[in-house]
């Protein structure tokens, strides 16, 4: 008899946010970066992508494989996620081809199902989490035994930094040197555990869609900035030796310090490629000064900047500093959506800002978002296509 069961499986994974930035293809085919970076990977209770990976040979074949995200088909032609598709499906075949008695889930259209819990416009990494969750949901369909590094090889030509959510905690992308990508992986330098304390505090400057593609500004930046040479041969192999330092030894002054170099590092390339491109703005640039003077006036590095290819602030501290680094936020910026009451304790007392950047942050900021470091991706029974095969 015919086969014509659906069969599913869900993930969900997290967004994850670099203090030691990739930017820079050596090989845009393959995606494999002109440097090593790092992450923190953020908890999915706050940011996460639900994906349900589904197949059966009843789905009708000119369909071929499809994605539904947030409710709108969404383009799988593309190369990288062809290339997705194919390298998970040649490694079901080679079980299938092994073992003739498990049923042939690499001949069946793949439908995929996708929902994140937070803006896609936010600007946040939603592609990072979006590429591991779909090549985690059908890793788990097809019950392939590789480990989260083999998967990352296959997250990689989806999205560069997707690659490190297939992990939590603090997790590295080694670039490699292999022509063909084979060593072009994430590995994780700790496990959440290990610093639970990490937190988040992320000022979303624009709700509005990013202005120039990472993956055609990095390109941009490669062809034509001389800044990035020195960047990429000095300035990261330098900091990725000092964070992963920094993390073994819980040492948050020097975690900060890296984390803020490494971002003015990454957007000083932006500004020397020709024609420049400008990701930070106005009131990026007053997070950075509410940031320096919450440190001055604590006398110690309590919080740290980061910013990726857009506006937004992702702010790391350590919840014991709670009370220094929140309050002043808390007091511009009180009446915007994304508190957590119990993620506030203690954090009344405010330091007082420059005019001119407390009315930037008052007037630019249009949401927060409170979290902290979390876990890799985690299997869930919660199915976004029903067990007939219709979208849930
Ligand atoms: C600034 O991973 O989005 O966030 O590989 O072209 O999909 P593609 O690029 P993408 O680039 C992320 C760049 C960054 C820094 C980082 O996350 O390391």
């Amino acid at each position: 008899m015919a086969d014509t069961k659906v069969y599913r499986a869900s993930t969900t994974a997290p967004v994850n946010i670099a203090v030691v930035k990739y930017w820079g293809k050596r090989d845009p085919k393959l995606n494999l970066p002109t440097n090593s970076s790092l992450s923190v990977t953020l908890s999915q209770a706050d940011l996460r992508t639900l994906t349900t990976a589904s197949c059966s040979a009843a789905y009708p074949a000119p369909e071929g494989d499809s994605l539904l995200l947030n409710g709108e088909p969404s383009d799988v032609s593309g190369a990288r996620t062809q290339a997705c598709f194919r390298e998970l499906r040649a490694r079901r075949a080679a079980l299938e081809a092994a073992d003739p008695s498990l049923p042939k889930l690499s001949t069946m259209p793949l439908r995929l199902v996708s929902e994140n819990n937070f803006p896609t416009a936010a600007g946040l990494a939603s592609s990072a989490a979006g590429f591991a969750a779909f090549v985690r949901a059908i890793a788990n369909l097809y019950e392939l035994p590789a480990s989260p590094s083999e998967l990352s090889l296959i997250a990689r030509q989806g999205s560069g930094s997707a690659c490190r959510s297939l992990f939590g905690g603090y997790v590295a992308w080694r670039m490699g040197s292999a022509p063909d990508g084979s060593d072009s992986r994430a590995d994780q330098v700790a496990p959440a555990s290990h610093w639970p304390e990490m937190r988040a505090l992320i000022l979303v400057a624009s709700a509005a869609k990013k202005g120039v593609s990472s993956t055609s500004g990095m390109q941009q930046t490669v062809a034509t900035s001389g800044l990035f040479r020195e960047r990429i041969t000095t300035v990261v192999p330098e900091n990725m030796d000092k964070m992963e330092k920094a993390i073994a030894a819980r040492d948050f002054a020097a975690f900060a310090e890296v984390t803020m170099r490494d971002s003015n590092s990454f957007h000083a390339t932006c500004a020397d490629t020709y024609p420049p491109i400008f990701y930070m703005n106005d009131v990026s640039r007053a997070a950075i000064r509410a940031v320096e003077a919450v440190n001055a006036a604590a006398g110690r590095t309590v919080a740290a900047y980061t910013f990726d290819a857009g506006p937004n602030a992702v702010i790391y501290y350590l919840e014991q500093d709670t009370a220094a680094v929140v309050g002043t936020f808390y007091h511009l910026l009180g009446g915007l959506d994304g508190w957590k009451a119990d993620s506030l304790k203690g954090a009344q007392s405010a330091v007082a800002l420059d005019e001119a950047v407390a009315g930037l942050l008052q007037n630019g900021v249009s949401r927060i978002i409170m979290t902290g470091v979390g876990e890799g991706p985690i299997k869930t029974d919660e199915y976004l296509v029903a067990e007939d095969g219709t979208p849930a």
